[in-house]
């Protein structure tokens, strides 16, 4: 039996009058000047962005949800388009609750592609209302991830211009009260 796709102009939540809504999901462990870049590029394309915090007790985080999200929220406050909220469990369910048309992610170098890929086909096969879009970082930020970042504070070396002023401040204190 063949199985009849709908074709995109038929999908829910397109409408003209509809504000397109994209979710940035994410760790943001801490929010970096990478994602900060993804955010400005996604709203020329976006009404509205949510910024979603995945709230994963298995994963060990430095900073608390609550962290994240005041540090997230302090970055962006000069965009009013933008919310930050956090989520758990499937980001496809998270993005058709809050009726979002578009996942964004960040693609830096080709290593993230893998994953990415899979993921976007992933939540394709398990909603295919909802598109993931990548945006490309700026050149900058290449090689600049949240993990990379940590790693370089914990030991001292400077993370100036990778992460926001108050997100390097916060992560030597972090630092500072550590083992
Ligand atoms: O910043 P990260 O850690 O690369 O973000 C990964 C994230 C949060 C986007 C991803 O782990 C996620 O969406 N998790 C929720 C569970 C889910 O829906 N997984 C994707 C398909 S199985």
């Amino acid at each position: 039996m063949s199985r009849r796709r709908a074709p995109i102009c038929e999908s829910k939540g397109t409408g003209e009058n509809m504000p397109r809504i994209a979710i940035y999901p994410g760790s943001f462990d801490p929010v970096t000047n990478g994602h900060l870049d993804i955010v400005e590029r996604g709203l020329k394309i976006f009404d509205k962005i949510i910024v979603a915090i995945l709230h994963n007790p298995c994963k060990k985080a430095l900073f608390s949800i609550q962290e994240r999200k005041e540090m997230l929220a302090d970055c962006l406050k000069q965009f009013p388009n933008v919310e930050i909220d956090t989520f758990d469990g499937l980001l496809v369910d998270y993005a058709a609750k809050r009726q979002a048309q578009g996942i964004l992610r960040g693609l830096r170098a080709l290593s993230d592609f893998d994953y990415e890929f899979q993921m976007a086909l992933m939540n394709r096969r398990m909603n295919r209302e909802i598109q993931t879009v990548f945006l490309m970082t700026g050149l900058r930020w290449i090689f600049t991830s949240s993990s990379i970042i940590k790693e370089a504070a914990q030991f001292g070396g400077d993370i100036n211009g990778m992460v926001p002023p108050m997100v390097g401040r916060k992560l030597k204190e972090k630092f500072r009260h550590r083992p």
